[in-house]
């Protein structure tokens, strides 16, 4: 399959069925801002719930945290993001366009006359970089005066280590200890782009963990491990994941080591997760401009410190787009196209279908009794209409690993037939089986 093709089959796929939607499509829609439709919020619902299964609910040292999007103006001075969260960005003058300098389909240097506009070809007509910053601002209150202007938060971690104190004080955890949130991020992104994978509305399942400074790095390796192993879980092809290294050029302002997890896609690998060694940049930062005393004491050991931060920071949008791609095949069945959204059971929006084989004989009303039965513990769909193979093609690329079908013979010996969506086998089960027999699987 034509890698790029394979884009714009996920992308059609995904609207057929209902997982993503351009936004506001019917206006002509707005730029890389996508809306998640009845199978794809189901999607990154399990996508997210897993992660916090993993990272809050599975351990003892780690406390969930739900901060406000919109914060004190301040954070995002001692961040850094006010000063340093930019791009450097060349304008058009001729068609009034804007790019990345560091665009590859820009030819020679923007701001001389050689270089070349790559939408409207005019030579000298690129100005000099300016920098842009990428984060969103609004006012807060009545009157739109700086002094009212606020940011949407361009990640969620700066949430969580302003309120590390609270967080620490009001769960008696002690360091090392790690704080989890997942919650929306906003970026102005100047090239956006390949469907859901970088947008400018996005949300985050971000984690910091404060450690004593000089264990940083043994911290930053077992962070490492655990979240390679947790895509691994995910069904993810090992082979399709690699470890990107971040140079010292491409180090962030905060971090002193940063590799991220990189997955495949087709248009090439690409970051769906960071691990970074922030040292105690942030709270020192947030020390110094709130005035407020940041540090840690270790009773054990009689000392203050700053703790050091081991952040893990993943996008659920990027991780739902990866493991839809992961997911996604195509195969020919009796000489006919087989589209198969073959996702992890765990992560399937729909969990088992059921099918009466026709529409009489008794059959709906025992379909619809196993529908609900199934209803009561996990999502499940109930379909009467059209072929029967139709319906399970329907359900292929919905990713429903089990369709549940009640035909003649359940009238006579009180068995069902179920398929599996990977292999299209059917096994017979006896009906006040299905529940159990199902809910194992997934
Ligand atoms: N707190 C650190 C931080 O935000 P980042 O590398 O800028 O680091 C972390 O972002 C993760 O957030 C990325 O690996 C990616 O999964 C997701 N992400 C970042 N920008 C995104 C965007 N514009 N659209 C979708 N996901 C994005």
């Amino acid at each position: 399959m034509a890698e790029q093709g394979l884009m714009d089959k996920l992308v059609s796929l995904s609207k057929r069925r209902g997982f993503v939607f351009q936004s506001s499509e019917i206006y002509g829609g707005l730029g890389s801002v996508w809306d998640y439709g009845p199978l794809g919020v189901e999607l990154k619902r399990a996508v997210k719930e897993r992660w916090w299964q993993a990272m809050v609910h599975a351990r003892d040292d780690i406390e969930g945290l739900d901060a406000a999007i919109l914060m004190h103006p301040k954070v995002w001075e001692a961040s850094g993001h006010v000063s340093g969260f930019t791009d450097p960005l060349v304008d058009c003058k001729q068609c009034k366009n804007r790019f990345r300098a560091d665009d590859p389909a820009i030819k020679g240097t923007p701001g001389t006359p050689d270089a070349q506009c790559p939408v409207c070809g005019t030579k000298g007509s690129l100005t000099e970089p300016r920098l842009f910053n990428l984060m969103f601002k609004t006012f807060m209150g009545p009157v739109e005066e700086s002094a009212a202007v606020v940011y949407l938060r361009p990640e969620t971690a700066q949430g969580i280590y302003v309120n590390y104190l609270n967080v620490l004080q009001a769960s008696r955890q002690k360091v090392p200890f790690g704080i989890a949130q997942i919650g929306k991020a906003f970026r102005n992104e100047i090239t956006p782009g390949n469907f859901i994978f970088r947008t400018r509305e996005f949300e985050q399942m971000e984690m910091q963990f404060f450690v004593k400074p000089g264990t940083d790095q043994e911290w930053f390796e077992r962070w490492r491990d655990w979240r390679m192993a947790w895509y691994h879980d995910l069904g993810l092809t090992p082979a399709k994941l690699r470890w990107h290294e971040h140079t010292p050029k491409e180090l962030a302002h905060y971090a002193r080591a940063a590799q991220d997890i990189e997955y495949e896609f087709p248009f090439g690998w690409n970051e769906i997760e960071g691990v970074h060694n922030r040292t105690d940049f942030d709270l020192k930062a947030h020390q110094e401009y709130s005035g407020k005393k940041l540090e840690y004491f270790d009773q054990a050991a009689n000392e203050r410190y700053i703790p050091y931060i081991i952040e893990t920071s993943a996008g659920a949008d990027r991780v739902a787009l990866t493991v839809m791609v992961n997911a996604y095949r195509e195969e020919e069945v009796k000489g006919e196209k087989r589209v198969v959204l073959g996702l992890h059971p765990a992560l399937a929006p729909i969990k088992a279908a059921v099918f009466p084989l026709v529409n009489k004989d008794g059959m709906p009303e025992l379909a619809e009794r196993v529908y609900r039965d199934l209803q009561r513990v996990m999502p499940a769909f109930y379909d009467a209409s059209g072929a029967v193979g139709r319906r399970y093609r329907r359900m292929d690329e919905a990713g429903t690993p089990y369709c549940i079908t009640i035909d003649g013979q359940t009238t006579d010996d009180q068995t069902v037939t179920i398929r599996d969506r990977d292999t299209m086998e059917q096994e017979r089960v006896a009906l006040d089986r299905v529940v159990g027999w199902v809910r194992e699987k997934v």
